[in-house]
């Protein structure tokens, strides 16, 4: 049996120093905005080349929080892809602003600025691209759209922790970035986490306000925030998982290059040139996708989609967005299945699901 995914070894390869960092958060008496949540917002933003992280409870709120930092919320459009989790779309009605829903590039599947640019009005006020499976959007095209348009560019790092786009890391390129640490993530908290990082010393003083009830100081409230925080436990675990952040982004690479290699007969994963791939997920593309899911599940090897249909045809929003008419989007969505790939995956599992690949797509070829 091969699962989609795996996180005791994760724990297995970091056990001490975890243990070390759980028992010292129990022993402190503190447990939420303390200690560990400052060291592990300096060490984020240090990772990043400087800067402000401001942690929150998740990366949705993340997302939301960022876009309320700059004002946004009704009356705005706020243009991304239909083709994301959910979340992303759902952080931005949170604000009260109104999702606008754009094409993704066919090899990247990230969303394409060309479809940005043709759907700004004079109510957009920012762009969202999520930097999705691991590889960055085209942040080189979309910066120059945000500043010829004067928009806000929001990315969307939930699935691109440690990902380069022309040597910049995913977060340090647009105005704010989302993070989250939702436990699978590249960088994933035994529970859930997210942050907010910017290099604006006042959005990341207003954000610090907004995530704890707008409180200016204890009991001191100057605006109408909420209740997003990262607790002490979580920010512990995670300044652990940080300092391998690298060497498990490689360890993924690794994975990845083995499938590459391999894989026959399939769409595989497309790095953009300039960009490095942190592989959050292997997504392949395959016309008879459900038939080789089936099969593969037949041989106890366990995969996914990532996602099953895009937010607009996905029932909260079939309403909102009936008109939104996305046919690249759609086709991604009905041919991509997500292969097995998690830290600490041994390489002989990986050869054995892409031998299972390359044999089910050489005899769905002859049927
Ligand atoms: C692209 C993307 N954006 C946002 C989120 C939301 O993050 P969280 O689950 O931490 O709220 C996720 C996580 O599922 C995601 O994959």
């Amino acid at each position: 049996m091969i699962p989609f995914n795996n996180l005791n070894p994760i724990y297995d390869m970091l056990r001490d120093e975890m243990n070390e960092a759980v028992q010292r958060v129990l022993r402190s008496g503190w447990y939420i905005l303390g200690p560990e949540v400052e060291a592990f917002e300096a060490e984020f933003a240090a990772y990043h080349g400087g800067g402000y992280t401001v942690s929150v409870a998740n990366g949705t709120d993340a997302i939301e929080l960022a876009l309320k930092a700059y004002d946004i919320g009704r009356g705005d459009e706020v243009i991304t892809v239909s083709h994301t989790a959910q979340p992303t779309v759902n952080a931005i009605e949170q604000t009260g602003a109104t999702p606008v829903l754009v094409e993704v590039l066919e090899d990247t599947y990230t969303i394409s600025p060309a479809a940005v640019e043709a759907a700004i009005t004079p109510q957009t006020k920012a762009i969202i691209p999520v930097h999705l499976y691991g590889q960055t959007a085209d942040m080189t095209a979309l910066k120059q759209l945000a500043d010829k348009h004067s928009l806000i560019l929001v990315e969307d790092c939930a699935q691109s922790h440690g990902a380069k786009h022309h040597g910049a890391l995913a977060g340090t390129m647009g105005h704010i970035a989302a993070f989250s640490f939702y436990p699978t993530k590249n960088l994933g908290a035994f529970g859930d986490g997210g942050a907010i990082f910017t290099h604006d010393a006042n959005i990341a003083a207003r954000l610090k306000r907004l995530r704890n009830y707008g409180q200016a100081s204890t009991y001191h409230y100057v605006e109408k925030g909420v209740n997003s925080r990262l607790d002490e436990m979580q920010a512990a675990i995670l300044r652990v998982r940080l300092a391998h952040l690298d060497e498990h982004n490689t360890n993924r690479q690794a994975i990845a290059q083995i499938y590459n290699t391999a894989l026959e007969g399939v769409t595989r994963p497309y790095t953009a040139p300039n960009h490095e791939h942190v592989y959050h997920l292997y997504v392949i593309r395959y016309p008879h996708r459900d038939k080789l899911m089936q099969q593969l599940q037949e041989q106890g090897i366990s995969t996914k989609i990532h996602y099953p249909a895009p937010v607009h045809l996905q029932q909260p929003h079939i309403d909102t967005f009936g008109t939104t008419d996305l046919p690249l989007t759609k086709r991604i969505t009905e041919e991509i299945v997500s292969l097995p790939l998690y830290i600490g995956m041994k390489s002989q599992d990986a050869e054995t699901v892409a031998d299972a690949v390359n044999r089910i797509v050489a005899g769905l070829a002859q049927a």
